[in-house]
C-alpha cells in the first residue's frame, strides 16, 4: 500500500478535468472557448498568472447546477481515495457558484455535503470545505461571502479563505471579512506570498486571524517572514507543481520546499488546481519524495503535519492520525 496522503489546498472548481469540462459543457448546453484546452487534451493553456485566473473563471462557469457540484466533489474524492488519500480540504467559491448556478450558495453546499458524506461512506475519505472569497471580486464581495458562511452553513464547511489576484488586492483589504468568519468559528487561511512578495505574508499574519497560508513560497527570500511563521506556528500549504507551472521556480530542485522543512516551518503537499497544473496529489507526493530523496517515514511525517493543522475537531484529527 502506498503512503497515506492528506491535502489542504485544492480549489474545487479547479479540479475539473478537460473530460469533465466537456461533459459539463454538453449537459449545460455551453461551449468551451477555443484555445482553452491544451492540444493533448490533458490540461488548459494560459500565458501568465492573471490569464490563468481568467481561464479558471471560464472553467468554473461550466458548473451550472448543485448536481454539477455534487459530481465534481464526489469525482475528486473518489479518485483520490483510490490513491490512498484519507483527507482533503477543498476550497469552494460561492462567488463563482452563485454567479454561475443562480442557486443560493447553501443549495450548492448541501449538494457538496452529500457528496462528501457519500464518498466517506463508500471510500473512507474525509472531506471538508473552505469557503473561499475571490480577491479580484473585491472586499465587499468577500464580506458578503463571510457573512453567508457565518449565517447559514453545512457541517463540512469548517474554513474560510481567500484566493485570486494578490498583487492588486492585498490582505489588509479583507480584514473585516476575516473577522466575521473567525467570529463564527471558522478556521482561516489565505493565499499569500505566491505572486506578491513576502511582505504580504507579514501583512496577512498581522491583520488576519489565520492558522495557515496558501503557498507562502516567497518567504524563502525573507528570514523575518520565516521567523514569524515559526513564532506564530503558521503552516504553509505548498503546491510545488502549481508554482513550477505558473513560472515561480524552474523545477523541483529550485523549489524551496526542503528549505522550509529543514527550517522547521510546518508544510503540506498540495495540488492547487490539478488538471491546470498537469498533476494530482499522488503525483505531488511522488515528485516531492523523488526530488528530495525523502524516506517513506518523512512522507508520512508530512501527512501527519497536514492533519495536525487540518480544519477539523480533535476527535477527527485523532482518527485520521491513527490511519497513517
Ligand atoms: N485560484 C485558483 N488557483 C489559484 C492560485 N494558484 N492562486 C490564487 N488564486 C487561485
Ligand atoms: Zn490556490
Amino acid at each position: 500500500m502506498s503512503i497515506k496522503k492528506a491535502e489542504l489546498h485544492v480549489h474545487l472548481e479547479g479540479t475539473i478535468s478537460p473530460i469533465l469540462a466537456h461533459k459539463l459543457a454538453k449537459r449545460n448546453h455551453l461551449t468551451i472557448p477555443e484555445g482553452l484546452i491544451s492540444p493533448d487534451g490533458q490540461s488548459y493553456l494560459s500565458r501568465d498568472f492573471l490569464h490563468f485566473l481568467q481561464v479558471y473563471d471560464t472553467l468554473a462557469a461550466l458548473i451550472k447546477t448543485p448536481q454539477d457540484y455534487y459530481d465534481v466533489t464526489f469525482d475528486y474524492l473518489r479518485t483520490n481515495a483510490l490513491e490512498d488519500t484519507i483527507y482533503v480540504e477543498m476550497m469552494y467559491s460561492p462567488d463563482h457558484a452563485e454567479q454561475s448556478t443562480g442557486a443560493p450558495s447553501i443549495v450548492n453546499l448541501q449538494a457538496i455535503q452529500q457528496a462528501i458524506d457519500d464518498a466517506e461512506a463508500q471510500f473512507n475519505i474525509t472531506g471538508r470545505i473552505i469557503i473561499t472569497a475571490v480577491r479580484h471580486f473585491g472586499a465587499e464581495a468577500a464580506i458578503r461571502v463571510a457573512e453567508e458562511a457565518a449565517k447559514e452553513s453545512v457541517p463540512c464547511a469548517t474554513g474560510f479563505g481567500l484566493g485570486g489576484d494578490e498583487i492588486n488586492f492585498p490582505p489588509k483589504l479583507f480584514t473585516q471579512a476575516y473577522q466575521i468568519a473567525a467570529q463564527a468559528g471558522l478556521y482561516c487561511t489565505v493565499h499569500a506570498g505566491e505572486f506578491a512578495p513576502a511582505s504580504g505574508m507579514i501583512e496577512a499574519m498581522e491583520n488576519l486571524p489565520i492558522q495557515r497560508i496558501g503557498h507562502g513560497v516567497q518567504a524563502i527570500h525573507s528570514a523575518d517572514t520565516i521567523a514569524l511563521l515559526k513564532e506564530r506556528d503558521i503552516a504553509l500549504e505548498i503546491c510545488p507543481s502549481s508554482n513550477i507551472t505558473l513560472g515561480l521556480f524552474k523545477n523541483m530542485n529550485e523549489h524551496p520546499f526542503p528549505k522550509f522543512l529543514d527550517a522547521g516551518v510546518k508544510v503540506s503537499v498540495n495540488s492547487d488546481d490539478p488538471p491546470f497544473m498537469r498533476t494530482n496529489l499522488a503525483q505531488e507526493y511522488a515528485r516531492v519524495q523523488e526530488a528530495y530523496q525523502y524516506s517513506d517515514d518523512t512522507m508520512k511525517a508530512i501527512t501527519r503535519m497536514a492533519i495536525d493543522c487540518a480544519f477539523v475537531d480533535k476527535q477527527t484529527k485523532a482518527a485520521l492520525l491513527s490511519r497513517i
